[in-house]
């Protein structure tokens, strides 16, 4: 925009000088008075803006018309050595815009040429810089205007877009819910006919009884897969934090009962597993949900460690903060495998070999409950000699 303007002007001030040139010739013998009367140049330009002088070819100012800029604003003589390639000069001096000519004339039938002096226009800036500024006012008025604009329907498209996606997803698990209610109903079936059958092993072969066996298992391990999926499905629901139902936690009320049910199973398969009992802590949460958590990090923790082995349950107090860690001596996790083990239906190779029935959802069930709760989940482990799974949760 400022080069258009600019050569704009340049373009303007070049045409005035060039119509001053012919008068050159007259001003250097006498002067300007007589002027007036045998070519109307003064129409030609803006006398309170614009000023035209005429130098003679040693570049002497012979005369000036129009405009009288400051003297101090460009040299009142043309600069020697210039050469003909020079011109047409253009050169700002301070305030002021000039483009000076050089004026030759033709000698013997145009085979050399005379230089009879120079033709200086020259024009304020002042009125270049003020369209200038209302330009960039107008430019920043509009960019603002369309900035203002664009933000609002962005924000309005923002939400009508959102508004049918969350919608959508919200649909989705509902729909997941309740294709996994409805497989529930066959699953129980298939699993009560087997069952039957198998309570009747006397009139069956035992070929027949290990196929029952198994599809038996198959049919567990469906409705433990179902059973997780319903429930990070329902947590994922009530992700909303008006949903939750949060409510003043004991925790020692929570090591109680995974105490009275953890221990006892450990204690079969030669596990040493202890609980750490803290003195009255309460947690801000939801009491099923903790319980879960727990639940599913002393369940890997029993189920991936060899008999003989130990795992521990302390609880540590900060200000704020209360640090639950579950620890095992166990086959641990390999670094490489770190950090898949919070994604759906991950299990490592080992875990699968010892223990096939698993459905590789409960770290994701653990970490979406720990997450729901604004609390953090971090796992330090050591491939063949154990793991240790710490939950950081805010106290009441
Ligand atoms: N205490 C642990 N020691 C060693 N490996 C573990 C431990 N806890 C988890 N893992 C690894 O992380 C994987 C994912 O654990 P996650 O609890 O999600 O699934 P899972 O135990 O295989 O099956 P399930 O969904 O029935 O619990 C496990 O398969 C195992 O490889
Ligand atoms: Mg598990």
């Amino acid at each position: 925009m400022t080069y258009n303007l600019e050569q704009q002007s340049n373009q303007e001030l070049l045409a005035l000088a060039e119509i001053a040139a012919p008068i050159l010739e007259i001003v250097k013998v006498e002067g300007l008075q007589n002027l007036e009367q045998e070519v109307p140049w003064r129409d030609l330009f803006a006398e309170q803006k614009q000023s035209l002088d005429w130098f003679d070819s040693k570049g002497k100012l012979l005369a000036r018309e129009g405009k009288n800029f400051q003297r101090s604003y460009f040299p009142q003589t043309i600069a020697a050595a210039k050469t003909r390639e020079d011109f047409p000069f253009y050169k700002r001096w301070g305030q002021v815009r000039t483009v000076t000519i050089a004026v030759y004339t033709d000698n013997t039938e145009g085979k050399t040429e005379t230089l009879e002096g120079y033709i200086r226009a020259s024009e304020s800036t002042e009125e270049i810089n003020l369209i200038r500024n209302k330009l960039k006012l107008a430019l920043t008025l509009r960019e603002t205007i369309a900035m203002l604009l664009i933000c609002t329907i962005s924000i309005g498209f923002t939400q009508q877009t959102i508004m049918p996606v969350k919608h959508g997803l919200k649909k989705l698990k509902q729909l997941s819910s309740e294709v996994s209610h409805q497989l529930r109903t066959p699953l129980s079936r298939i699993s009560m006919a087997t069952e039957i059958l198998l309570a009747h092993g006397d009139k069956i072969q035992s070929s027949e009884t290990r196929k029952l066996n198994i599809i038996n298992d198959a049919v567990e391990q469906l409705k433990r897969v179902i059973e997780d999926l319903l429930v990070l499905i329902r947590i994922d629901l009530t992700a909303d934090p008006e949903e939750l139902q949060f409510s003043d936690v004991s925790l020692n009320l929570l090591l109680q009962n995974l105490q009275a049910r953890f221990v006892p199973l450990a204690r079969s398969r030669n596990i040493d597993c202890q609980i750490q009992m803290p003195h009255n802590i309460l947690i801000k949460g939801n009491t099923a949900e903790l319980n879960r958590l727990l639940k599913n990090l002393l369940e890997n923790a029993i189920d991936y460690t060899k008999p003989g082995g130990k795992v521990l349950v302390l609880t540590k107090l900060e200000r704020k903060t209360v640090t639950i860690s579950v620890q095992d001596t166990g086959m641990g996790i390999t670094v490489e495998e770190l950090p898949f083990i919070f994604q759906h239906f991950w299990r490592g190779e080992l875990a699968k070999s010892k223990r096939t029935e698993g459905s590789g959802l409960g770290l994701t069930i653990a970490h979406t409950i720990v997450q729901q709760h604004g609390g953090k989940i971090e796992v330090d482990s050591q491939p063949g000699q154990g793991s240790c799974f710490k939950v950081h949760l805010e106290r009441c």
